[in-house]
């Protein structure tokens, strides 16, 4: 079993990896294995065009093939587990991680399934306000494409700003470990299941 946490941050090893990382603690602690993809650097993604080209040819994939964006996609759609994470920017998620759900919500459209029945879940890293609504649009992402979507003990949101704060923010690192927990949880029930 994979999960990928996909780091919609520009900062590569920012607060927002160091979230995504507790949860992974977790779950390699299961035996779950785990791939961090960040979208920063290279692996910027553009926005949509609105081509409608993903609708014709419904191909599971762009038609835009010069970004990161189609082995992304791939990533996900290989992965028992999808979380994805973002700093707050200007009360909201960051361009790099909308672009990724704006252009998956098409393809996935005209191609419909792909992430079903999958576990998923948003984490956010802010240093004051605008959390909960970056964690509403991560999650109307995942809710949208079927996935099962895991709770914690609150929103899946720490606070800290320089690289590293959020690790002081001891009720969110919590918060996040206890997620891992749930996640691991819920794949294992899954998986026995399916078989
Ligand atoms: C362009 C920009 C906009 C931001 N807007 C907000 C905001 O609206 N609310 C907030 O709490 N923090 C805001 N922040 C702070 C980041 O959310 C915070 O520093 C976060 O910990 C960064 O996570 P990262 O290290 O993963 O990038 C903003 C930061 C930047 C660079």
């Amino acid at each position: 079993m994979k999960v990928v946490g996909i780091n919609g941050s520009p900062r590569k090893e920012g607060n927002t990896a160091k979230l995504i990382q507790a949860v992974f603690n977790e779950l390699n602690r299961l035996e779950i294995d785990t791939e961090l993809i960040s979208l920063s650097g290279q692996n910027m993604i553009r926005g949509c065009t609105a081509c409608g080209a993903c609708i014709k040819q419904k191909d599971k994939r762009c038609i835009i093939t010069d970004d990161f964006f189609n082995v992304c996609l791939e990533k996900m759609i290989a992965a028992d587990g999808i979380i994805l994470g973002s700093p707050v920017y200007s009360a909201g998620v960051t361009s790099q991680i909308k672009a990724l759900i704006d252009r998956a919500s098409m393809v996935l459209a005209a191609n419909r399934g792909l992430l079903k029945y999958k576990v998923g879940a948003a984490v956010i890293a802010a240093r004051r306000g605008g959390a909960i609504s970056a964690f509403d649009t991560l999650n109307h992402f995942l809710h949208s494409k079927e996935m099962f979507l895991v709770g914690s003990t609150y929103w899946n949101m720490a606070y800290g700003n320089s690289i590293g704060e959020v690790e002081q923010d001891q009720e969110g690192m919590l918060n996040m470990k206890n997620l891992g927990e749930n996640i691991g949880w819920l794949l294992k029930k899954i998986h026995c299941e399916s078989r």
